[in-house]
């Protein structure tokens, strides 16, 4: 049921830090500040690049974790929409691993995609929330999200519970490679360890993201930004936005803006910049002040630091805590969903039914 809250949207965003909690309660030792993986059936050590499928939101899961297991544990990993990766006869090495991510583990695509895989020699691993699943099934292994049945049509904490579990395997990829020194290991946990609590204190943003919601309610068009990470959450943001408001938005990485689309910056077209302090924040902020002298009307959602570094006056400022960049995906999430989330209520749409989506797409 929806307890206090208005949709099922509302409920499931808030209670991400409870799932996240759980999520990582099944895959870390607090206690040791290591992670501690379910035994699988393949050996990280053998491996030279991993494969990614998925679809939706699920795919930008997998988008973070190819920077997470690139980082940590040097792997090379191609992540592709299944739907694509399916039919374009993708040449794979025997004893490969394949990843597919799924809230559902119904996605007729990631299934066929698993299919193609197991046919090709590839270990298969799912990351799945329902255990029940044709995906749960038939992968070799699957490490579950304990999100909780996820009942709004836009997909929320089943995301975030995605993100927590490859943030893990990505770690326990690293430290069997030897790829992460203990303490670097136990850096990264005891940073994911902190996600809910600092997405509590996300959550605690609501009326100003509300209010940056009005400014979003009456455009025709918005543009994302990010880098690094934070790229795939601008794609997230942007597909969030369309598909529960149905205002037509775009993710870019904020590289990208001078190849193309800068040409769209006007002062009627919002832009939202997903920018923490971190190592490439200087370069995402030149690239705002391109939007800015163009006349774009920026709503920037950073730390204290990245506020005070933007310096930006005519910027809506959406000012996060501060933190390490490994939980950044997660904890920056709740804004770019409440944001999504009160837009659509603004304009009135139907939240957790929009129009013309289903909840699982078992056809292709
Ligand atoms: C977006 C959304 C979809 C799903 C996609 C994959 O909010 O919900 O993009 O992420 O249809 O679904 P699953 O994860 O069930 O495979």
């Amino acid at each position: 049921e929806k307890g206090n809250y208005r949709h099922f949207m509302a409920k499931e965003i808030h209670e991400q830090p409870e799932v996240i909690s759980h999520t990582l309660a099944s895959l870390v030792d607090m206690t040791s500040e290591t992670v501690r993986l379910p035994s699988l059936p393949f050996d990280w050590k053998n491996l030279s690049r991993l494969t990614i499928s998925a679809c939706g939101t699920a795919s930008f899961a997998g988008q973070v974790a190819k920077y997470w297991f690139e980082r940590y544990a040097r792997l090379p990993v191609e992540v592709d929409i299944a739907s694509e990766f399916r039919y374009r006869e993708a040449p794979l090495e025997k004893g490969g691993l394949s990843l597919f991510v799924s809230q559902s583990g119904e996605t007729a695509d990631t299934m066929a995609a698993l299919r193609y895989c197991q046919e090709n020699g590839q270990h298969t691993l799912a990351v799945v929330n329902v255990p029940t699943s044709t995906m749960s099934r038939e992968a070799d292994a699957m490490v579950r999200t304990l999100a909780g049945p996820e009942i709004g049509v836009a997909s929320t904490k089943a995301f975030t519970c995605q993100l927590a579990v490859l943030a893990c395997l990505a770690i326990g990829a690293g430290k069997a490679r030897g790829t992460l020194t203990p303490e670097a290991e136990k850096e990264l946990v005891r940073a994911l360890i902190e996600a809910p609590r600092l997405m509590a204190e996300a959550l605690r943003l609501d009326h100003e993201i509300e209010a940056c919601a009005r400014d979003l309610s009456k455009a025709k068009d918005v543009l994302y930004l990010g880098r690094g990470t934070s790229f795939p959450l601008a794609l997230e943001g942007a597909l969030k936005l369309k598909e529960i408001s149905y205002i037509h938005a775009e993710g870019y990485a904020a590289g990208e803006l001078k190849h193309g689309p800068i040409a769209l910056i006007d002062e009627s077209m919002p832009v939202v910049v997903i920018a923490p302090f971190d190592a490439i924040f200087e370069k995402t902020v030149s690239n705002m002040q391109e939007v800015a002298a163009r006349g774009g009307r920026i709503i920037l959602i950073t730390d204290e630091e990245g506020a005070k570094a933007a310096a930006l006056p005519g910027a809506k400022t959406i000012v996060m805590p501060a933190m390490p960049s490994v939980v950044s995906p997660l904890v920056y999430s709740v804004p770019i969903q409440l944001l999504a989330y009160h837009t659509a209520v603004l304009i009135g749409a139907d939240v957790d039914q929009p129009r013309n989506l289903a909840k699982s797409v078992t056809v292709e």
